[in-house]
């Protein structure tokens, strides 16, 4: 039998931090054992909101750096820039002809950044269709993502139906893939929010190539609370039950272990731990990524575009045959 795709996408937006890690990347590198996998640095989706086009060309190649450095093998899974491959822009089109506007005038995410200040363009506004674009165009049936796309991926499987109701039955309909723990890893300076890129408190996230140092100093000032026990409890200590979260994903520990070692340990020694956890998960990518240099990524990246551009194309011609664009 044929092993299934996976699909995922990273905006090279910023750092990557340690919740699209945890919550996203980890599984990605995992995956590949088992599936084919289609990861992808989404450019295109990045530029919906205000840049410079200088800092990008930087920041896209240092994302796709920190993707490899962090275990995509590029030798097994297709890896390349979002914009480098067209069918992913002409299969948002064909999609975009059957989302209702209602349907977007839901997303959850584009309303956030519109009250955040971004201009409210068409691009923002349809960006979960290029989002299930991306996915549906290789047929992917496994989206490892964070919980702050799950609306996304809803709407991406209501495409699906959507389009082989009328079309024929051509794409799976594809299911998310979310962690159990650190789902939503939170941020360190405000713990009811989440983990984010674009919190201008650089104390709020620890970055995936941060220095142990620098992690340990971020995770000891973490927001916690007054009741110095150790406990899960989302509701009444979202500090330290994210802590517990990332200590659990980075140690492979169940919660309630963690809770048992160090319950009335005090703070600042359960700070520590999840400190030693998170340096020792992080600590290979670090030099991983020392060892990569940028000519050597954007050849990687190149080869990835022209495999990429191969195979989507093969798929491409069945959603335009069955949506009549076949070539004559
Ligand atoms: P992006 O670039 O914001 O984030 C990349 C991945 O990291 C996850 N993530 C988190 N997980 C847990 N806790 C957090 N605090 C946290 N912050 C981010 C995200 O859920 C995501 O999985 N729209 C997507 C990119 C995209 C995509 C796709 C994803 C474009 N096309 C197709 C999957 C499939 C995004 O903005 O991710």
């Amino acid at each position: 039998m044929d092993r299934q795709t996976v699909f995922s996408g990273l905006q090279p937006t910023g750092n990557v931090h340690l919740g699209n890690y945890l919550g996203a990347l980890r599984n990605w590198v995992k995956l590949q054992d088992s599936y084919d996998c289609v990861y992808c640095v989404v450019d295109l989706h990045a530029i919906t909101v205000d840049y410079d086009p200088k800092q990008f060309e930087q920041d896209r190649i240092e994302a796709a750096k920190v993707l490899l450095a962090a275990g995509i093998d590029p030798d097994r899974s297709l890896f390349y820039f979002q914009s480098q491959v067209p069918q992913h822009s002409e299969l948002s089109w064909i999609l975009g002809t059957m989302t209702p506007t209602g349907v977007l005038n839901r997303m959850t995410q584009y309303k956030d950044k519109v009250a955040k200040g971004e201009a409210a363009n068409l691009g923002l506004y349809s960006y979960p269709v290029l989002m299930a674009a991306d996915i549906l165009l290789y047929h992917a049936s496994l989206v490892p993502i964070g919980d702050d796309q799950r609306q996304h991926l809803e709407m991406t499987r209501d495409l699906a139906e959507r389009f082989n109701n009328r079309f024929g039955n051509v794409f799976p309909v594809p299911e998310a893939l979310i962690p159990e723990t650190t789902a939503r890893v939170m941020s360190l300076a405000d713990p009811t929010a989440k983990m984010s890129k674009s919190d201008p408190n650089e104390k709020s996230r620890v970055l995936i190539l941060d220095s142990p140092d620098v992690v340990r100093k971020k995770i000891r000032s973490a927001v916690t609370d007054s009741d110095p026990d150790v406990r899960f409890d989302t509701e009444e200590k979202p500090g330290v039950s994210n802590l517990l979260e990332i200590m659990s994903t980075c140690t492979g520990r169940s919660i309630d272990s963690l809770v048992d070692e160090y319950g009335s340990a005090g703070y600042g020694k359960f700070k520590d731990a999840v400190a030693d956890a998170v340096i020792a998960e992080l600590a290979p990518i670090r030099s991983a990524y020392q060892n990569l240099d940028d000519d050597e990524v954007a050849r990687i990246m190149r080869r990835g575009a022209l495999d990429a551009r191969t195979k989507a194309e093969g798929f491409q011609q069945i959603a335009r045959e069955a949506t009549g664009l076949a070539a004559i």
